[in-house]
């Protein structure tokens, strides 16, 4: 797409005002370097932030960093508008609404919205929808907006997924017109971070030590509101319920996740385990909940890989090497825009598995400097995976596994002692679980057991959309915090090395 912005202006303001969006994880702030634009006509000096993450190759041929970029004159640029976000929901078969009384489950993902339209009686899912997040423009990850609204707590975050949130109301009922009236409730399960935001509260003690939340969710009110004023298709009386979470870091959605697996009605022993910038992981044994948070960090989302993306279309989402040749798969099949979580970890089980990296994390000589290339973007230029890629990655494993190795020491619990591992959220559809055991983010004798749900967090609010939670769970719950925990910083550094090739 190409697009003519005014002189004086910050070309990420201009294109923010546009509604335009392009990548851009740092919400601004010059550190990710993914903001990328090309300079097709006019003049745009190279700035300190251009030099920092760009090439002199790209340099030359007019690539800049839009949230560095402010024209004198009015210039014309060649963008990457951000690929649709792959938004898979739910497994359902659609059904035909016949006027009965229906709720609407809504799931607020740091990417992506998804909610289901279902009818109370018989508990059938009749619709579901799906779209990005609009907060994306203010950060890729979490932490990024919680620090956009440490900065500028303004309502942009509350405006925003509200907006978000009538567009998704008037979805459902323009679609089918006479539910209207019909929807009796709708539930919301987030985490406890969206829940700040959709309430209007500021996320900014959230961000820093003792991590305390102004709300866990749990409030009951009328779409009216909740929507402080916007107007929605649905009547303005509809009952709204927020589910509650556990914690500033455990939150609605993993209650809901619990709650949608029936764990606690079950005698099993299972683990649930939802991966992010933060890996959520819950342990449900005799009827107790046991949790624990690791701060991975953005590179299971892409956050801070050189050619990390999100999981949209055209992300790289699985890896294979043979024979020294490589071959990638895309989301959608779509042209790649670059690597999200699940390519990056296939794409080093795969380096690993070919002898290209070694145990320490150490990229073969050949690639040593530039990085392994992984395939090309439409334009021509490779798309490389590079040494500093690997070590992002090592970092975010190791917290993810010496999370997980101390919620089991904490429990008394071996791996053979759990029956299943639910892996939910964004990574419960394609995580190859091979690929997450050779390099170590999760244990090979739990990836045995593994079982993709995917969007748990919408599954529990449907089934909340008909019957009341179960308000007990928050007694039986225990959160064994890595921070203070003795054994969590040796566990860390042994875990940084992979252990297998
Ligand atoms: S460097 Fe521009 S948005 Fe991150």
């Amino acid at each position: 797409m190409e697009i003519v912005c005014p002189g004086g202006k910050n070309i990420l303001k201009y294109l923010l005002e546009k509604n335009v969006t392009i990548d851009t994880p740092c919400a601004g702030n010059g550190s990710c370097g993914k903001c990328r634009i090309k300079l097709i006509a006019g003049d745009l000096p190279v700035t300190k932030t251009d030099k920092e993450h760009l090439s002199e190759e790209e340099l030359s041929t007019g690539i800049r960093l839009a949230c560095a970029a402010v024209p004198d004159k009015p210039v014309r640029i060649e963008l990457n508008e951000l690929g649709n976000v792959n938004a898979v929901t739910l497994n359902y078969k659609s059904a035909a609404y016949d006027n009965g009384v229906c709720g609407i489950a809504i799931d607020i993902g740091t990417t992506t919205i998804a909610a289901a339209l279902t009818e109370t009686q018989s508990g059938r899912i009749l619709d579901v929808y799906s779209a990005e997040n609009s907060q994306r423009r203010f950060g890729a990850d979490i932490v990024t907006r919680i620090r956009f609204d440490s900065l500028n707590h303004n309502g942009e975050l509350t405006n925003t997924l509200l907006d978000d949130m009538v567009k998704l109301l008037n979805h459902f009922a323009v679609k089918y017109p006479g539910i209207r009236k019909n929807i009796r409730k709708i539930v919301i399960s987030a985490n406890t971070t969206m829940i700040h935001t959709l309430l209007g509260k500021n996320t900014a003690s959230l961000g820093v030590y003792p991590f305390a939340a102004l709300t866990l969710g749990g409030e009951e009110m009328t779409l009216k509101t909740l929507l402080r004023g916007r107007y929605s298709a649905i009547d303005k009386n509809t009952p709204v319920y927020i589910l509650k979470g556990f914690s500033a870091h455990i939150g609605a959605d993993i209650a809901s996740g619990i709650t949608a697996l029936g764990l606690l009605e079950s005698d099993k022993t299972a683990v649930l385990c939802d991966l992010g910038t933060n890996a959520e992981t819950v342990l449900v044994k005799n009827k107790r909940i046991y949790a624990i948070s690791a701060a991975a960090g953005p590179a299971l989302e892409g956050g801070n890989i050189s050619c990390g993306c999100a999981g949209v279309d055209g992300a790289v989402c699985s890896v294979k090497i043979q024979d020294s040749v490589c071959t990638v798969k895309t989301i959608n099949n779509k042209p790649v825009c670059g690597v999200c979580g699940t390519g990056v970890i296939d794409c080093a089980a795969e380096l690993l598995k070919n002898g290209l990296v070694d145990k320490t994390g150490r990229l073969h000589d050949r690639y040593f400097i530039k990085g392994y290339p992984l395939t090309r973007y439409t334009d021509g230029r490779i798309l490389y995976f590079t040494q500093d890629d690997i070590r992002q990655l090592q970092l975010a494993k190791s917290a993810v596994a010496s999370g997980i190795e101390i919620l089991l020491k904490r429990t008394d619990t071996s791996p053979e002692d759990i029956d299943c591992m639910y892996i939910a959220g964004g990574f419960g559809y394609y995580l190859n679980t091979d690929s997450a055991a050779a390099v170590g983010l999760l244990p090979r004798e739990l990836c045995k057991k593994a079982r993709l749900v995917g969007n748990t967090s919408l599954m529990g609010a449907v089934k909340l959309c008909r019957e009341r939670d179960n308000t007990d769970m928050y007694n039986s719950f225990t959160e064994i915090m890595l921070s203070n925990d003795e054994d969590f910083n040796s566990s860390f550094i042994e875990n940084i090395n992979f252990t297998e090739e």
